[in-house]
């Protein structure tokens, strides 16, 4: 009874323009496998709970069409849509609000749609131990990766005390802190007793909507009151936008004292902005470029073009990123990656 629930709300923005508010990153191939992210995510979670008839997405409406096109496979039941996107809180208390309606005992995990995993098996057998692990106890399962450098985009997990030992042990999660600021980051980093939170969870349905009585009690009166009227529907409609805006890692599991982690290697990368084209093509230092691309006196540039024959010619520059896509150009400094969401802010307000 382990129902794997894909996120696959987000807009994508740091990954703009390539990712465009009518297509984000998750629905986008950015590799030769032929497979978007969305998919390749629905293929791994498939796997390990045995039919795609188990795999959930939530999504909003203007995704709707994105999803059905590309899991031609999942029952249309098990695409929830939600009103409007309020962050993942909102979101993840939807689903299992509408899983407990079917299947109250369940087992729910929790994927983001947007990631690259290398080690499939690897990944195969922390999930499953992660379902273990949830479906006997009121744990928060999260699934840990070692930080390789400060990142500031991050969940951060302190490893507590040892709950489980074994191949993949489980630790109590001392503290868990969402995106620190620089500083705090690079001691964490050198502490070397903290896990990046993937932003994968795994717990039972019961024991997360325990967690949103108990933290979020606004947010979980207000959905599942709506839920339970005659017109759910429209209720649900109504009440969507007046929920806080929050993830929910600020939400629950920097809160909960039932936080576990189970630290794991399985080749996982976020691709959370720009910078992470580097690590998909493996040239480090080097330029990289999708597309073509002379560059003169150019070092550790990050080019790409979506026309298969375009050519970016740069001179003299240094560690830049530079985007090509028919209608946009983006030239940025790869330490300023991060703000690409302020642009997209701004065409929003002024298109
Ligand atoms: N359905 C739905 N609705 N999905 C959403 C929404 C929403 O309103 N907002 C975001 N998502 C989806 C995104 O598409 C993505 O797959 C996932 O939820 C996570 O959202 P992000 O916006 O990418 O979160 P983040 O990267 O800033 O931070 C999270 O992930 C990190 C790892 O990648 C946190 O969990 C961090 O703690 C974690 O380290
Ligand atoms: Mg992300």
């Amino acid at each position: 009874n382990f129902f794997p629930v894909i996120l696959a709300g987000g807009s994508g923005e740091r990954f703009w323009p390539l990712s465009r508010k009518h297509r984000p990153k998750q629905f986008l191939t950015l590799d030769e496998t032929g497979r978007s992210l969305l998919q390749a995510t629905s293929d791994r979670l498939t796997q390990i709970s045995g039919s795609p008839e188990q795999v959930m997405v939530v999504t909003g409406g203007e995704y709707r069409a994105h999803v059905l096109e590309q899991l031609p496979e999942m029952p249309l039941d098990n695409l929830i849509v939600e009103p409007v996107a309020r962050d993942t809180a909102p979101a993840v208390l939807y689903a299992a609000l509408r899983l407990a309606q079917e299947v109250p005992d369940a087992v729910m995990g929790v994927f983001p749609a947007d990631h690259r995993i290398t080690s499939p098996k690897e990944f195969d057998s922390v999930v499953r131990r992660a379902v273990e692990v949830g479906q006997t106890s009121d744990y928060l399962v999260t699934l840990g990766v070692t930080p390789t450098f400060p990142s500031t985009g991050y969940g951060y997990i302190r490893k507590g005390q040892l709950l489980v030992d074994g191949a993949l042990p489980v630790f109590r999660a001392a503290q868990f802190t969402e995106k620190p600021d620089a500083e705090l980051a690079r001691e964490f980093l050198i502490d070397g007793n903290y896990s990046w939170n993937s932003g994968m969870f795994v717990w039972t349905v019961q024991s997360i909507l325990n967690a949103f009585k108990k933290y979020q009690p606004q947010m979980y009166d207000a959905l599942s009151l709506a839920m339970t009227r005659r017109r759910s529907t429209g209720e649900v409609k109504a009440v969507f936008p007046t929920l806080q805006k929050i993830s929910i890692d600020y939400a629950i599991l920097e809160k909960s004292d039932q936080v576990v982690v189970i630290p794991a290697e399985f080749g996982w990368d976020d691709l959370g902005d720009w910078n992470a084209l580097e690590r998909l093509l493996k040239g480090e230092g080097q330029n990289v470029s999708v597309g073509r691309h002379i560059g003169l006196d150019t070092d550790g540039a990050i080019l790409y073009t979506t026309q298969g024959d375009d050519l970016i010619a740069t001179i003299g520059l240094e560690d830049v990123v530079v985007v090509r896509t028919p209608e946009i150009t983006l030239v940025v400094r790869k330490d300023r990656t991060q703000d690409i969401k302020k642009v997209v802010q701004q065409l929003k307000s002024h298109p």
